[in-house]
This record gives C-alpha cells, sequence and structure tokens, in this order.
C-alpha cells in the first residue's frame, strides 16, 4: 500500500485515488502520524500532498523527520516538493506571487519521467518554490519560471515535483505516478473492488453476526450500496428506514420505491417527519444549525424507530471516504468546511454504527453497486445531501420555498435527462435565493425570487468544474422556469469552480 500524507491540500484526495485507480491501495495519513506508525502499515511508498501552508509557516505541517530513516521511497507533490527539499536542508524560497495554471515542463532523463516528451503540459498552483535542491539531488525538470520544478534523488529513491501530476490538467500525469509506484517503488497490485466487496461482505458478517441493523436509505447511491452489502452479510435482520423530511424533491419517494422493489429489501418503513421537521427549522437562518438540527431529528427518529423494531444493535451509515475528511476528521490541517449530515452524530446516540463504504470514493462506491448487480439507472443518479433541500434554500425554509424550488428543480433535471446531459455530468442541482428582484411578465411587474442552477463536472466532489451546458438547453430551462413556476422571475447559471465554492450553497 501507499501512504498519502495529507498536508491539506485541495487534491490530496484524488492523490490517493488516482494511486488507487492504478490498482495499489492507498490511504491519506494525518501529518503527525510517527514514523513508527507508518513503518507498522508497511508501506511500499510514501506520498507528501499539497498544502495551503508555506513550510515556514507557524504551525506547517512537518512529519516526523525520521521517516526518511525507513527506506521507504518518497514522492513530493507541491507543498510536499518544497517539505522534501526544506527536510533534506535544500533552500525554498517564498514566490512573489502564485502560480496558478497549465505550463509548459522542460524535462531531463529520469526514471520517473520515463516514456514522456521532453516536453510536456503540467498544471501548477504555488505561492513557494525550491531555490535550491538539497546535497544529492539531481534537478530532472524545470518551466520557465521554475528553475527547479522537479528533482531525485536515485539512491534514495524520493523524488518531486512542483506540479500536480494527479489532475487531468497534466497530461501525462497518471504515467508519473505509475512510474513512481511500479518502476521506482515496486508497488504490488492489491486494489481490485471485486476483492475489496467481497472482504467487505466477509467482515460485516463477522462484526454483525446475529446482530441486528437499521440502515437509513436516503434514496441515494451510497446509502442504497451499503444497505445491499449489509443485507449480503445479515440477510432479514436488516431493517431499512427512509424518513420523509419534506426536504426531498418531487421524485425521491417514487425512485425509492423503484429501488427498494428491485433491490428486494424486505422490511422497509416510510416515516414521515415533514411536520415536525419544518417545525424545527423555523426562524434558522444560519447554515450550520439548520445542519445540525435536521441531523438531530433524523437520528433521534432512527432511534425511536429502532426502539420500535427493538434490540437493535446497529445503525447502518452510507459515509464515504471523503465525508470524513470534508468534517475534517483525517486533517487537522484542513478547515473544517461542513459539517456533513451522514457524519454529524449526536454524541449521545445509543446505537452502533456500521459504516461499510467508510474507505471508498463515490466512483468505486458506483463500481462495487455494479458488482453487487443494482441496477444501473439508480446507480447514475446524482448525489443528494443528507439536509437535502434545505441547504439549497438560502435563509429560512418554509412550504412556500420548499414547493418553488421542487418544482424549479424538476423541470432542470428532466430537461437534463431529455437531453441526454444527466449522465454526462456529475451532479446537478437548484438553488432557491432568498431575494427578490423586479421583473415584467405580460404587461405587470413582478417581484420575485432568483433561483440559480448549478451543475458540476467531477470525478471525486472534492474539486469541481461548472458544467460546459449548451446555451440552447439552459435556455429552454431558464423559459420553462419562469413561465411555469410561479414566485419565480430570474434564473441564473453558477460559473464557479470547487474550490473555491463548494457544490451545495450552504
Ligand atoms: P460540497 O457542497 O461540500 O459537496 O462541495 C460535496 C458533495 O457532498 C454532498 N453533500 C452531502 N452529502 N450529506 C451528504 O450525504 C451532507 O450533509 C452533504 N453535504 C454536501 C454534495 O451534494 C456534493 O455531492
Amino acid at each position: 500500500m501507499v501512504v498519502v500524507f495529507n498536508f491539506g491540500g485541495q487534491y490530496a484526495h484524488l492523490i490517493t485515488r488516482k494511486v488507487r485507480e492504478l490498482g495499489v491501495k492507498s490511504e491519506l495519513v494525518t501529518p503527525n502520524i510517527s514514523a513508527g506508525q507508518v513503518k507498522k502499515l508497511n508501506p511500499q511508498a510514501i506520498i507528501f500532498s499539497g498544502s495551503p501552508y508555506s513550510v515556514y509557516d507557524k504551525g506547517a505541517p512537518h512529519p516526523d523527520g525520521k521517516i526518511y530513516d525507513l527506506g521507504i521511497p518518497i514522492l513530493g507533490i507541491c507543498y510536499g516538493h518544497q517539505l522534501l527539499a526544506y527536510q533534506q536542508k535544500g533552500k525554498v524560497s517564498p514566490g512573489k506571487s502564485k502560480q496558478f495554471g497549465k505550463e509548459k515542463l522542460f524535462i531531463s532523463k529520469s526514471p520517473l519521467f520515463s516514456g514522456l516528451s521532453k516536453e510536456e503540459q503540467v498544471w501548477f498552483s504555488h505561492g513557494d518554490h525550491v531555490s535550491s535542491q538539497p546535497p544529492e539531488f539531481k534537478v530532472i525538470a524545470s518551466t520557465s519560471s521554475s528553475k527547479i520544478a522537479a528533482m531525485e534523488n536515485i539512491k534514495k529513491k524520493y523524488f518531486s515535483v512542483q506540479f500536480h501530476p494527479e489532475v487531468t490538467h497534466t497530461k501525462h500525469g497518471m504515467k508519473v505516478l505509475s512510474n513512481f509506484l511500479f518502476d521506482i517503488a515496486k508497488a504490488k497490485h492489491d486494489w481490485n473492488l471485486e476483492n475489496i466487496k467481497a472482504g467487505i461482505v466477509k467482515k460485516l458478517k463477522k462484526d454483525l453476526a446475529g446482530k441486528k441493523v437499521l440502515m437509513a436509505l436516503s434514496g441515494g447511491v451510497d446509502s442504497l450500496v451499503a444497505a445491499t452489502l449489509i443485507k449480503e452479510a445479515v440477510g432479514s435482520k436488516l431493517h431499512c428506514v427512509f424518513i420523509d423530511t419534506g426536504l426531498l424533491r418531487n421524485y425521491d419517494i417514487k425512485d425509492l420505491n423503484d429501488v427498494v422493489k428491485s433491490a428486494g429489501f424486505k422490511n422497509l418503513k416510510i416515516v414521515n417527519d415533514r411536520i415536525h421537521l419544518l417545525k424545527v427549522l423555523k426562524g434558522i437562518t444560519d447554515p450550520e444549525e439548520k445542519r445540525q438540527q435536521i441531523a438531530k431529528v433524523y437520528f433521534s427518529t432512527l432511534e425511536e424507530e429502532a426502539k420500535k423494531i427493538g434490540s437493535v444493535d446497529y445503525l447502518g451509515q452510507g459515509t464515504i471516504y471523503p465525508d470524513r475528511v470534508e468534517s475534517a476528521a483525517t486533517s487537522k490541517h484542513a478547515d473544517k468546511i461542513k459539517s456533513h449530515h451522514n457524519v454529524t452524530l449526536p454524541s449521545g446516540l445509543k446505537l452502533k454504527i456500521v459504516e461499510p463504504l467508510s474507505d471508498l470514493y463515490k466512483d468505486e462506491v458506483r463500481i462495487i453497486g455494479k458488482l453487487l448487480e443494482i441496477p444501473q439507472r439508480f446507480l447514475e443518479r446524482h448525489p443528494f445531501p443528507g439536509p437535502g433541500l434545505a441547504i439549497r434554500i438560502l435563509g429560512e425554509v418554509t412550504d412556500d420555498r420548499l414547493e418553488i424550488l421542487r418544482q424549479v428543480d424538476e423541470i432542470f433535471v428532466s430537461e437534463l435527462k431529455n437531453q441526454h446531459i444527466y449522465n454526462k455530468v456529475a451532479q446537478a442541482l437548484a438553488v432557491l435565493l432568498p431575494v427578490k428582484t423586479v421583473g415584467v411578465m405580460g404587461d405587470a411587474r413582478t417581484y420575485s425570487y432568483i433561483v440559480s442552477l448549478r451543475s458540476v463536472d467531477t470525478q471525486d466532489f472534492m474539486t469541481a468544474d461548472w458544467s460546459k451546458i449548451p446555451y440552447g438547453v439552459l435556455e429552454k430551462v431558464s423559459s420553462r422556469i419562469v413561465n411555469e413556476v410561479r414566485g419565480v422571475n430570474r434564473v441564473v447559471y453558477d460559473i464557479t469552480q470547487k474550490p473555491p465554492a463548494t457544490i451545495e450553497y450552504e
């Protein structure tokens, strides 16, 4: 396996995912892990991720110096490149400005770049730069503005690059990673989702033997795949609950019924929490407060259901790997961004939690779903957040606003499906902005809400680009919305990348 040090850089996950895509197990670890702990994991290679820090910053993450005594090959990326230079006694200088975007890389001979051309397109995103390489290191690539864009210490098998091989803008980035993993670190192919699926079921069978499990289905892919895995392990001891929070879209309940029928879940109960939740949300405008209140109601409903079923030991959750990190569970150097529904468990919760997918990325979950023979149309559903439409209505959540947003969302999603765009984008959603603008309809003045449409292209949901949906389609969606939905007179399309914006608005 490969250990990826998570220094809090936006692409740390992507590195981990790309390594797995190449068939090698990889795990993110916190920077303060000791060399002894790393040794216990017995990794075949170590990768240092990027970071928002400069190596000289107070509080900048520096790994235990003893990891350099372990004899494990290291690849430093971006901040990791600077860190390697710094810790190996080279020099890092602050950049006058941030270098961000595509660059031409001039390459010298190195096993890291085997099979690449002399000039390659790469992606940069950094402030500082390595101004002199450490002793025994050789410079192996440069750009017009960066003299030491990559370096190596062949004897120790330490390599580092200022650019990001893990992002698709670096044309042959996967080749660089595969050269490092297989030619340099001699990593073995040990990440195979068929085996992983079997391993998860085996472990669930052992851990949950004879126990009753309650699983909340959200209608989304993760909870469905997690529930199917649990069903494989415990059969009829699995009880599913679907909580109708009133924060769902029109088609969610219908889709759920289809899913349940086709997946053959026997014990399913739909609980209606609509009125209760709206009351709880009354007057709340703060996003975190909303999330916390919804989670509280959600989990107390689940506990009640568990009591009704009787002798339930476990609560199943569809938490996936990035959920854990977005809630800043893996790196204290990454800021807490949002408290995700799946991981905001109330402290007094009496049930034990089982999370069969907590080590997997979204696309891996989909592959596992396919291996479990879940129909493709369910696996292709876009993610939908636990707090539902509440975090897509900025400000107070009211019945009227929910109804408006449901109609808008249905128009947007159905048009994307009609135009065969839905499956090409990663996630499409509509957001109601609680401001009114002036418009004109017929001869009359209107004063109504704005809605924002957002559609993103992403593989890992940690970074995302806005989808380039054809103007004609956007025009049709916009014109249908303002004509068909009372209460909306303006539609905007969100063209912000993540980062800096997140995918959801709250
Ligand atoms: P952000 O908005 O953080 O979203 O860029 C990344 C992905 O996570 C989904 N999301 C959630 N999923 N519970 C979930 O199960 C949540 O509380 C939650 N919040 C965001 C979001 O829809 C996107 O796919």
